[in-house]
């Protein structure tokens, strides 16, 4: 009787178990510090650290190494495969771990293992079910990001992603905190199908769909890195944009923007070539091909991408798209024509009627005929090698060229 009353005041609550989920890619010379800093700010409770390791750097050794003399257990599990890179690895965490309060901390040490006790502490307070390090309440601190321009570029992403899950996203004030604790049993981790680095927002907006989870946060000093390199770069800058559109809006929405880029970029190369003096048509054709060309890179990196592998081969997804937008163009205007004709309706009207339809037919035609599973069984069978056209040279030399990293 006095024991309850007294758990319910909170006092004597026995200090929870935890699992320190720390994904690595590359952190060698970072493991020992990171172990020995966690468990001294884990002394007296029960906890164990979890790498998720993707490296090829010898960091699975160092962490041997450094686990046979730790104070605390200390476990790692290397990835054959590195599927979805950062948040992949950490989904692996949650489902191994040991205890259900789960806090995820980057391996480089840029995250304070001296701040878990005070995650831990508020975590207990007993209305939390995550509870986020935050760069962006008072105390905290973004230092560590290093360059104005990826400061402002963390800043803009904040906002953008805030407005578009306002309910879910109210009360975090870092949603692309990459330091949080979560009690997995109150999240489903199946939901998750995590890209890249955004791990914590694909928990908030998509595992707590049976209830929003409720989020608390503590202020965190974003530090430096202590050696290696961030893994951070415009391809992860580039995903996070697919994966935003894609949560918000499903594959279609991703499609519709992706349309929508294209039509800019077509305006934008129409009008920069007739400027510098090219002919109007030559131009348009120009800035079509181009539209053309990026628009289906851009769909089988980011809307396809999972279809891809048992679909059709490259040139014929390539030669279906295209024939596609030709037809659909072609066709366009005479229905309208039509439908002005004998709808009596006005042309903008037709216009705009046309356009939806097409949107709608050209996104149903890629989702079922350019990408439907072709080849059966093909993902267990040995994969043929791809025949290597021309076509799929110059492809594939522009998808390079445009995913290439670079500092974010
Ligand atoms: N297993 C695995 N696989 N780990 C990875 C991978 C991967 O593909 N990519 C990165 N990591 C690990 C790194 O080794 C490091 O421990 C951690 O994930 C963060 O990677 P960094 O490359 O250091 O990222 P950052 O410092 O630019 O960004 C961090 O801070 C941001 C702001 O809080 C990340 O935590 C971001 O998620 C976060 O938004
Ligand atoms: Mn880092």
């Amino acid at each position: 009787m006095e024991c309850s009353v007294r758990a319910r005041q909170g006092r004597t609550r026995v200090a929870q178990a935890v699992t320190v989920i720390v994904p690595t890619f590359n952190e060698r010379d970072n493991v020992a510090a990171l172990v020995a800093r966690t468990a001294a700010a884990m002394h007296g409770r029960q906890a164990e650290i979890l790498f998720v390791d993707d490296s090829s750097d010898g960091t699975m050794d160092e962490i041997a190494r450094v686990a046979a003399s730790a104070p605390l257990p200390v476990r790692a599990i290397h990835r054959d495969h590195n599927v979805g890179g950062l948040g992949g690895a950490v989904v692996v965490g949650l489902r191994e771990a040991t205890y259900d309060v789960c806090v995820i901390m980057d391996g480089d040490l840029q995250h304070p293992p001296e701040l878990v006790p005070a995650m831990l502490q508020r975590y207990a307070q007993g209305d939390a079910d995550v509870v986020a390090a935050s760069r962006y309440i008072g105390g905290g601190d973004s230092a560590g990001l290093g360059t104005a321009v990826r400061l402002g570029v963390s800043k803009a992403a904040t906002v953008i992603t805030k407005a578009m899950f306002l309910r879910r996203l109210w009360r975090s004030t870092d949603p692309m905190s990459g330091f949080f604790l979560v009690n997995r049993a109150r999240i489903d981790i199946g939901k998750l199908r995590p890209q890249g680095f955004k791990i914590l927002l694909e928990i908030l907006v998509r595992a707590g769909e049976r209830h929003d989870l409720r989020i608390a946060e503590v202020p965190m000093e974003f530090g430096s890195r202590r050696h290696g390199t961030s893994k951070a770069s415009l391809r992860q800058g580039a995903t996070f944009l697919a994966h935003l559109a894609r949560l918000r809006f499903g594959k279609m929405g991703l499609f519709a923007l992706i349309g929508g880029i294209g039509a800019i970029v077509n305006i934008g190369i129409m009008w920069a070539l007739v400027s510098a003096g090219m002919d109007y048509v030559l131009a348009a054709i120009v800035g079509a091909a181009v539209t053309i060309v990026g628009n289906f890179i851009l769909q089988e990196r980011f809307v396809f991408h999972a279809e891809r592998r048992d679909a059709s081969r490259l040139w014929v997804r390539f030669a279906a798209s295209v024939s596609f937008n030709g037809i659909e163009a072609a066709l366009r205007i005479p229905v309208m024509a039509w439908m002005v004709e004998s709808w009596h309706i006005s042309s903008v009207l037709a216009t705009a009627i046309s356009l939806v339809v097409a949107f709608f037919a050209r996104f149903l035609f890629h989702a079922l005929v350019v990408y439907a599973p072709r080849r059966r069984g093909a993902s267990d069978a040995k994969a043929e090698p791809p025949a290597d056209t021309a076509t799929m040279r110059v492809l594939r030399a522009i998808d390079d060229e445009a995913m290439r990293p670079g500092e974010l």
